[in-house]
């Protein structure tokens, strides 16, 4: 496959400007403060989901963990299948008349975002509870399907169900949508543009090429700070999110709208990245409980028992052949 194009650029705001998000200690404190995500809310009628919306294939530009740095006996592998793709797009997982109906439903969902603190500034966790489309969306066999071939190992929506659909809403005029320094305690991260380019300035995807253990901070005159290309409305970028500290420039000028899709591969549960802590940070302590018991729990059949657990389809090894 094709390198992932990328620039050392990074659109009018800056990527050194960014801080780093906050760990450690500093979560737990944020957890104790954490508001739940909103679960109900008086929302304008949706247009329906169809199968149809889902993209056919294209031949995408790929990079792998291992150009990123990270060895060949660090990555996950599974009866001879190895989880090694790093980043992958840009690459257009709907069609443009599926896509019109996300950018539609996203723009009518803003109405129950929540400012955020470190990351996003302002932004819908668990978009999928309140939107029937979305809900519908990520649970589509062929939406999985075109996600797993893309990345090469299969996924389902995530069981701790919160973190698995979120949308950012960032403007010029305060809510920046500027997102620090970080890595996500999501391995498998899509992020559809529902805007492109041409809608906002600033606003620009970037990322660290190289390994975590070696993110110098935000720093400037390193020479592998990358700016994504997914500029076009539709885009989609898939990043091995636990394993690439990436940040997003603030938005200086415009509006900038992304819907954030988090999958879980059932074979790799037990490496999945995800900390309480991290969770606790975005959620709160009682609303993390029960996403992180369907995600702990026992299982005896990986596939079926994540894909009832995530209230999705069944995808194995073999749907990927
Ligand atoms: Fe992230």
């Amino acid at each position: 496959m094709p390198t992932a194009p990328t620039s050392t650029g990074s659109g009018r705001s800056s990527a050194h400007d960014l801080r780093q998000a906050p760990d450690g200690f500093r979560k737990v404190l944020k957890a104790l403060r954490a508001r739940p995500p909103v679960r109900s809310a008086r929302l304008p009628a949706e247009p329906p989901w169809r199968s149809r919306f889902v993209a056919s294939g294209t031949d995408v530009p790929r990079t792998s963990l291992q150009e990123f740095g990270y060895r060949t006996g660090e990555l996950r592998r599974h009866e001879g299948r190895v989880d090694d793709t790093a980043i992958a797009g840009p690459w257009r997982v709907l069609t443009d008349e599926g896509l019109e109906c996300l950018t539609a439903v996203c723009g009518q969902l803003e109405g129950a975002a929540q400012d955020a603190g470190f990351t996003a500034t302002r932004r819908l966790r668990a978009a999928d509870l309140l939107s029937p489309f979305i809900g519908n969306m990520i649970r589509d066999r062929g939406f999985l399907l075109a996600c797993s071939r893309l990345v090469g190992i299969p996924l389902i929506p995530h069981p701790l169900r919160l973190p698995t659909a979120q949308v950012n809403y960032g403007d010029g005029r305060g809510r920046q949508g500027g997102v620090h320094w970080h890595r996500d305690g999501m391995d498998y991260v899509f992020t559809i543009q529902l805007s492109g380019y041409e809608d906002y300035d600033g606003g620009r995807f970037t990322y660290f090429r190289g390994r975590t253990d070696e993110f110098p901070g935000p720093v400037s005159g390193d020479s592998r700070f990358r700016t994504a290309d997914c500029g076009e409305r539709g885009a989609t970028l898939f990043l091995h999110g636990s394993r690439i500290f990436h940040a997003v420039t603030p938005v200086t000028k415009g509006r900038r709208v992304t819907l954030v899709i988090s999958l879980f591969c059932p074979y790799f549960a037990r490496q999945d990245s995800n900390t309480f802590w991290h969770l606790a940070a975005d959620d709160g302590i009682a609303a993390t409980v029960p996403g992180w018991l369907r995600l702990k729990w026992p299982v005896r059949n990986p596939a079926v028992d994540f894909g009832l657990r995530s209230a999705g389809p069944v995808i194995t090894w073999g749907d990927l052949r």
